[in-house]
């Protein structure tokens, strides 16, 4: 029997007093660390995936201003129409896509918009096959939607992850229900291209599939404006759905706003799960996101701009420690790199909270391929990843 332990009283609580099925709920080793180094008083910690900036000020005004407009009441299930609009816009702008707004619904969070998406599809005793390493959330919230997982991992060839279609296509059976992409992928940044899409679409028509492509990350890119994404090469009555987030591109993780795109037939759907869910985001938050889509384009600018400079940073860092095997980045604000004589991540990560007070995250937590790996998040300022980086040098 799992046991997990409740975090304010550190009490072990029994699984077997609650739905029986959460016995299959794994523990998460992500979060098992960042509590571990919690502990430490001077824990520098690059543990978590999120900036070092607040909210930038055009974004919190709107919020206010949305309040005193007395925008403070129940809105519309999928969002003001004012707010579909605008991200259709956006999609306009960004893409060149023409995506209209009854495809486009708005969500208390990335993580909100998956777990819409799971629940709009899966049955108990279904699959998903899910390209690893992934984000370790989104592999249990297929577990939570009564379904279960089989993990395709990437391959690493030369310094750069790479997706092999037919290991992907070969693991589907006939359970499965839907292929899982996260692209560009956390954690290894790794992106796919337009070609790999195009072959997973036609895939996924011929076998009555749905694709769901995580796209959180899609426009912290460093050579280009936005990732490849399935939207640009997909026809609007595909079998797709389209995860995205305000967390990341505009600073605004704590305000739990993010955005679903699906074909027209699925706006019922996804409104009357979301109406028994949580009747869908905060009025005066849709407004300030809004706003980010409006007037966000610099902000990001220059929040690319400070991680660019610290992902090259830490290409020159990983150059000079051959002890360190760090594939290339060329997207999200991740470092995916492993120690050659320190293959346990687990260890790995507690040597460097108990050592040099370093919190990082786990590669098992990402799944069962990545032990061997630990993530770094260097969306921060770069005078803490230098100190970050001084204190690992001190342990490798
Ligand atoms: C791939 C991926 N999807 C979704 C999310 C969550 O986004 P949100 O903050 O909108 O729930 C994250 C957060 O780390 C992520 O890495």
């Amino acid at each position: 029997m799992l046991m997990n332990t409740n975090e304010t009283t550190g009490q072990p609580v029994s699984r077997t007093l609650f739905r029986k099925d959460l016995e299959y709920l794994t523990p998460n080793p992500g979060a098992e660390m960042l509590r571990y180094g919690w502990k430490k008083p001077d824990i520098l910690s690059l543990g978590q995936g999120e900036g070092c900036r607040p909210t930038p000020d055009f974004i919190v005004e709107a919020a206010y201003e949305a309040k005193r407009a007395g925008k403070t009441f129940y809105a519309p299930v999928l969002g003001f129409p004012e707010v579909r609009q605008e991200l259709s816009a956006y999609y306009r702008t960004i893409y060149g896509l023409d995506i209209s707004p009854d495809r486009l619904f708005l969500t208390g969070s990335g993580t909100t918009a998956m777990n819409l998406a799971l629940t709009s599809l899966l049955d108990a005793g279904d699959e998903i096959i899910a390209v690893t390493p992934i984000w370790k959330n989104l592999l249990s919230a297929v577990e939570v939607a009564r379904a279960s997982v089989q993990q395709v991992s990437l391959d690493l060839k030369e310094g750069q992850w790479s997706l092999d279609l037919d290991k992907l296509f070969g693991a589907v059976t006939p359970r499965t229900r839907a292929l899982l992409i996260v692209t560009p992928s956390n954690p290894t940044g790794w992106m796919i291209t337009p070609e790999e899409i195009q072959e997973i679409l036609a895939f996924a028509r011929h076998r009555g599939l749905w694709v769901i492509s995580d796209e959180v990350y899609g426009r912290i890119v460093y050579d280009r404006t936005h990732a490849p994404s399935f939207l640009e090469y997909a026809q609007p009555e595909d079998r797709l759905y389209v995860i995205n987030s305000f967390s990341k591109t505009y600073a605004m993780t704590g305000w739990r706003l993010g955005w679903l795109v699906g074909p027209a037939c699925a706006e019922p759907i996804i409104r009357d799960i979301a109406l028994y869910h949580n009747m869908g985001p905060a009025s005066f938050i849709q407004l300030a996101g809004a706003a980010a889509l409006r007037q966000g384009e610099d902000f990001l600018q220059e929040q690319v701009a400070l991680w660019r400079r610290n992902r090259d940073r830490l290409t020159v860092f990983f150059r000079e420690h051959p002890q360190l095997d760090s594939p290339d980045i060329p997207a999200t604000f991740y470092a995916f790199f492993r120690h050659r004589e320190k293959p346990d991540c687990v260890a790995f990560g507690r040597e460097l909270i108990d050592k040099v007070s370093l919190s990082l995250a786990p590669g098992i937590a990402f799944g069962k391929s990545s032990g061997g790996f630990t993530r770094l998040c260097f969306a921060c300022s770069e005078s803490k990843l230098e100190k970050a980086l001084e204190r690992l040098q001190q342990v490798i």
